[in-house]
């Protein structure tokens, strides 16, 4: 197959904070929402996975226990990043996509001047990282924010939340602006509607839940005008800084040729495209304000918000793609499968991964040539792979065939799409070494081409260990995409 991919293609992998650092309570970082993520792998419910109560809270506060909270203590990348950059470097990374910890800067979230160690610890990382010549791409916000802006403020739903992030915004921009050009306001800022409390801090017991969806769309719209006014700042504070949006793109297949499922299929890819619209048109499309009327839900705007949305569009659009799935509008008794909280029919053509997420390379390209035509804009894709167990041989060998061949797959796609006319600059594949799942909070469910010895309950040496397809993949970026 020719060769497609840029020279400057920025190959790389994606980390966050909450999965990968641990260091939970270290060095002054404040308890965020992610502390409180549950190890709960048996709950197949998606809902009752994410589900944080106000009793839940309560005792997780109370707490100093790792073991129920994996999070707390990740991979230890807090303690190993040097080590971790190193291994990237020699993978040949050209970029790496971690985010920053809201709560080891501003711990409670409304605090006039950050915590100084928490400065320090991500300068040491962007430090090490510009030795190796890897450009990070840093996210503001993944499924973390200080747990205090939550229980004193409600959350998103709240629009002082703007004045914090922002507050943020600039304290990081102006810190790290000698290593930082690429940024990312919110991780997959659709999933508000399926965890509300980790993307938005909203406790849902706090509402009726007739009134739920309209607490949601307006923390998003917060979550909107605080990501143009934080896109603005990075302007002033970083003239070439280039700012991302960041979507769940979930490709939603008719499951037949009835005009209905097709509208079906339309209308959910549609949902998926709203958040995009916003952040890279830069206004709402027209249909959610007839939907909002319909169900009488009203978001407060102030005079200026839609100049804001309009004026401060991103620069590029990221989003992660795992899987893609078949909707009908007669669903009964038909096999579900799902993946990142979203549910749908079985699609007989396709395999299924060890967790039952949908494995569906071209629907990639699909996905890419979508987004490029609807919005003409470069696109990144942040996180994609394989989450599947691993075993480590007797000699010590990883041999990950399978998660070689996921990658390959996709890679191939993703090749045929820039031939097919889309703009890609990066792949960063998630969970480039070993962390905590973001769902089930497991460890066993591994995305890296690094392994880490940890086990679900927290027992190991969280040594560092080469797989298969470490050597696979610098060798793919190292012939820029060419051998696979
Ligand atoms: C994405 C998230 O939705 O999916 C990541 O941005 C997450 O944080 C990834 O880890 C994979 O999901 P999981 O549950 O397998 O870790």
């Amino acid at each position: 197959m020719e060769n497609y991919f840029p020279k400057n293609f920025m190959w790389g992998g994606s980390i966050s904070a909450n999965q990968a650092e641990g260091a939970w309570n270290e060095d002054g970082k404040g308890i965020s929402v992610a502390d409180l993520a549950k190890f709960q792998p048996n709950e197949t419910d998606y809902h009752k996975q994410w589900l944080v109560t106000r009793a839940d809270i309560k005792s997780g506060v109370q707490t100093h226990d790792t073991t129920f909270y994996p999070k707390r203590h990740g991979n230890d990348f807090y303690h190993h990043y040097e080590e971790d950059i190193e291994k990237f470097a020699e993978m040949g990374f050209k970029t790496l996509r971690l985010s920053i910890a809201w709560s080891r800067i501003f711990p409670k979230g409304d605090e006039e001047k950050p915590n100084k160690s928490g400065i320090a610890f991500y300068n040491n990382v962007f430090k090490t990282l510009k030795k190796y010549n890897i450009e990070p791409l840093v996210t503001l916000s993944h499924y973390e924010m200080p747990l205090n802006l939550v229980l004193k403020y409600g959350g998103w739903y709240n629009r002082k939340l703007i004045k914090f992030f922002l507050n943020y915004s600039k304290n990081v921009f102006t810190e790290y602006k000698q290593y930082v050009k690429y940024w990312i306001t919110f991780n997959e800022i659709d999933s508000i509607f399926r965890h509300p409390f980790t993307t938005a801090g909203i406790i849902e017991e706090d509402y009726p839940p007739q009134k739920l969806e309209e607490v949601i769309y307006q923390a998003l719209h917060h979550q909107f005008i605080a990501s143009a006014l934080s896109t603005k700042m990075l302007k002033e504070i970083i003239p070439n800084g280039q700012m991302g949006c960041m979507i769940t793109r979930s490709l939603d297949y008719p499951e037949t040729c009835n005009p209905d499922d097709v509208l079906l299929a339309q209308k959910l890819n549609r949902n998926n495209y709203l958040y995009s619209d916003v952040q890279a048109r830069g206004k709402y499309p027209s249909y959610i304000f007839n939907e909002w009327q319909k169900k009488n839900i009203n978001v407060d705007m102030e005079k200026d918000d839609l100049d804001i949305l309009q004026n401060n569009t991103v620069d590029f659009i990221s989003f992660s793609y795992y899987m893609s799935l078949v909707s009908s509008i007669n669903d009964n008794n038909k096999e579900k499968v799902g993946g990142n909280f979203i549910t749908g029919i079985k699609n007989k053509y396709l395999k299924t991964s060890d967790w039952g997420w949908q494995i569906d390379p071209k629907g990639f390209r699909i996905a890419l040539i979508g987004l490029y035509d609807r919005y003409q804009m470069p696109l990144w894709c942040v996180e994609n792979g394989l989450g599947a167990k691993d075993t480590v041989n007797e000699d010590g060998s990883i041999n990950d065939e399978y998660r070689i061949n996921y990658l390959k797959k996709h890679i191939e796609q993703m090749n045929l799409a820039i031939r097919d006319g889309v703009k890609l600059i990066g792949y960063t594949p998630w969970g480039c070494i070993d962390l905590v799942s973001a769902d089930t909070s497991q460890m066993s469910k591994r995305y890296g081409f690094i392994y880490v010895d940890l086990d679900d309950y927290g027992n190991g040496t969280y040594s560092r260990k080469n797989k298969k397809s470490f050597y696979w993949y610098k060798n793919v970026i190292s012939s820029n995409g060419e051998q696979l």
